[in-house]
């Protein structure tokens, strides 16, 4: 099969190699899939850089990154029970071996998820690193209600054009939350038409307060942007607010150390997401309902695999980036 590979850390997009290789064969408790669509998310990129070198991530080199894949079951493993051949699925691989980039691919079957026809491959490959970090932070971290059954809350989004800001944006919606959202002037429409009430410009000087233009202050912030200082944040959080970070690193793991040692009322929150079948199937059935979109910033065959990876390392998608083998 023809897959995507790299051979040692570093390198970007230029050290990805188009290769034929086996295709893997499903153990007892996986699925092979004909791979229909893959996302490429930030970590993808950032683990050949080496960030995650000190987890041992990847496992081995050659190394088939992607872990978001969308595809049809062509194999089952000797014990899977939930799936058959011919399911249409949406799958998380796991960050140690990857595998997404490929024509074929093995999924966990505890990973992976029955897909309604409604929904294309494309829409549901977009969902499961970018959409459930945005529902489990809105969710497990800040807290929110996304079925209307809590009390409306102040939100704020930064980045909101992006991966994961364009599924928190819709999400906190759903929950009927007051969402501020920053995002680049040529995105502030896309972003009113997520649902934001409020957008701001991230190039201006009141976008760069992340000051809510009708004065509220923030019950929770999902931070999808990296270098704004938490003297930023401060000033426009209510007091019992939490600024969860997806993108921590030495300074705010220090803040967010700080705030709890201090038993400071206003928390920053370092999340990683845990990506479980019941949150794909979640979402999937938001994108069935309608309540929920995916929107494809780009799609590319998987031969153009190098440009989609170029687009994703340069940061200014809308939505998702899709690779289609
Ligand atoms: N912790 C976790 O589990 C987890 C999971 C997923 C993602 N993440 C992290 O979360 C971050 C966002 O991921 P993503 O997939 O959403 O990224 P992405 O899709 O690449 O984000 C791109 C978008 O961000 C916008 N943007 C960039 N800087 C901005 C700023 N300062 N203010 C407002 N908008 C800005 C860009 O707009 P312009 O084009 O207008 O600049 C672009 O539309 C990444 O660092 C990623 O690694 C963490």
């Amino acid at each position: 099969m023809h897959a995507v590979t790299y051979d040692a850390y570093g390198g970007g997009p230029a050290a990805l190699k188009h290769v034929e290789v086996g295709v893997p064969s499903p153990k007892a408790k996986e699925v092979l899939l004909k791979v229909e669509a893959i996302t490429i998310n930030p970590i993808d990129w950032k683990i050949q850089t080496g960030l995650l070198r000190p987890l041992f991530l990847p496992r081995t080199f050659p190394h088939i990154p992607c872990t978001d894949v969308a595809g049809q079951v062509v194999e089952i493993g000797a014990q899977v029970k939930d799936f058959k051949v011919g399911d249409k699925v949406l799958a998380k691989l796991s960050h140690q071996y990857g595998g997404g980039l490929a024509e074929y691919a093995v999924a966990s079957e505890s990973l992976t998820a029955s897909r309604p026809s409604e929904v294309s491959a494309a829409e549901a490959a977009g969902l499961p690193i970018a959409g459930l970090t945005a529902r489990d932070a809105l969710t497990q971290i800040a807290g929110l209600k996304l079925d209307e059954t809590g009390p409306p809350k102040n939100v704020l989004v930064t980045a909101a054009s992006g991966g994961v800001g364009h599924y928190a944006v819709q999400l906190a919606k759903l929950g009927n939350h007051h969402v501020t959202a920053t995002c680049g002037a040529r995105n502030i429409h896309f972003v009113q038409d997520l649902g934001a009430d409020e957008v701001l410009d991230y190039r201006t000087p009141e976008g760069a307060s992340l000051t809510s233009p009708s004065g509220r202050k923030y019950h929770a912030v999902i931070n999808c942007t990296t270098g704004i200082p938490w003297s930023t944040f401060d000033p426009n959080l209510s007091p019992k607010a939490v600024v969860v970070d997806l993108t921590p690193n030495a300074t705010s793991l220090f803040t967010a150390a700080f705030k709890k040692l201090t038993f400071s009322h206003k928390q920053l929150v370092p999340f990683f997401v845990d990506v479980k079948r019941e949150g794909l199937e979640y979402l999937l059935h938001l994108l069935k309902d309608g309540k929920l979109k995916s929107v494809i910033d780009s799609s590319f065959p998987l031969i153009k695999a190098q440009d989609a990876w170029a687009k994703s390392i340069d940061g200014h998608a809308t939505g998702k980036i899709i690779v289609e083998p």
